[in-house]
């Protein structure tokens, strides 16, 4: 069994992003600048956009967090995506979700200048992935995409499994692995609630993704010897004897699963590094795309 190290691949990114940087600024070009916003106090959210805004400072970008309160109106949110979609020094946002229930999330999205989207949420952009044209791939499943090419894991003619349709994760992962390029032409098959005689499914798969925010949902008994496993979820569960009062699971029953695995990713130091790792590589992207 291979351990998929995303918190040790994140930070060989993050590297060769900071090095990028410092080219850039001896060049006398533009620094790249990302921003968050965060409506509402939700932990997680909190924690997540905070360690996006420091890995910004670790690789020498700008970074701008604008927190609003659980109040805010929608209105009051367009307003401050129209201020950073003309601001010339901020090269991509992002708007944390979830987002309070009385804001419509898909307005939201659409408000995003699709050239300063770096979530690659704006249908402009989700249209693009789905076209395999040039565009921001989402972060999550961008993060995937490169942990198996630099594990050289082969998906060409593999049999993938994607647990899970979300918008953020299973529907953008199932498109992508499918298409013509590096780490894809694979066969893919989606899984969802609905989804019947779902083990006789998994147990086809040579590689299974799982997103779908159950803790510890897939056991041994639904994968076949010598499988890849992909693990998505990161469930906060009380835990009294962690500092924090909680502690992440997530899809997979790692310590069953991962002895009949030849690639699995841990929870946490996965997936997770791995997307802010991506977010910035988006956001050079970005910059590079509006400055030169
Ligand atoms: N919430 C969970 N994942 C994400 C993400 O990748 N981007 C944003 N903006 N919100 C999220």
């Amino acid at each position: 069994m291979i351990l998929l190290d995303g918190k040790k691949t994140a930070a060989d990114i993050k590297e060769e992003i900071a090095l990028e940087v410092s080219a850039l600024k001896d060049n006398g070009k533009k620094t790249p600048h990302l921003a968050a916003i965060i409506v509402g106090n939700n932990g997680a959210s909190i924690t997540y956009v905070n360690a996006k805004v420091k890995a910004c400072e670790r690789v020498g970008f700008k970074s701008t967090l604008i927190r609003l309160n659980e109040d805010t109106t929608e209105e009051e949110l367009l307003n401050e995506i129209g201020i950073l979609n003309i601001d010339n020094d901020i090269d991509g946002f992002i708007v944390q979700l979830p987002l309070p229930s009385h804001i419509d999330e898909q307005k939201i999205l659409m408000a995003v200048d699709p050239n300063k989207d770096v979530d690659g949420f704006h249908p402009t952009n989700v249209g693009k992935m789905a076209l395999n044209l040039p565009t921001f791939i989402s972060a999550t499943p961008y993060g995937i995409l490169e942990l198996l090419e630099r594990y050289e894991v082969e998906t060409s003619g593999k049999h993938v499994v994607v647990l899970g349709r979300s918008h953020i994760v299973g529907s953008p992962m199932s498109i992508l692995l499918a298409q013509k390029r590096k780490v894809g032409n694979a066969t893919v098959t989606m899984c969802h609630s609905r989804t019947k005689n779902l083990k006789e499914i998994t147990l086809q798969a040579d590689i299974i993704v799982a997103a779908i925010g159950i803790p510890e949902f897939l056991k041994a008994d639904m994968v076949k010897d010598h499988v890849t496993v992909i693990d998505v979820g990161i469930t906060r569960v009380a835990d009294t004897s962690k500092k924090s009062g909680y502690r992440l699971l997530g899809d997979v029953a790692f310590d069953e699963v991962s002895k009949k695995s030849d690639f699995i990713t841990p929870v946490p130091s996965g997936v997770g590094p791995m997307t802010i790792a991506m977010l910035l590589k988006n956001t050079l992207l970005a910059c590079e795309r509006a400055h030169n």
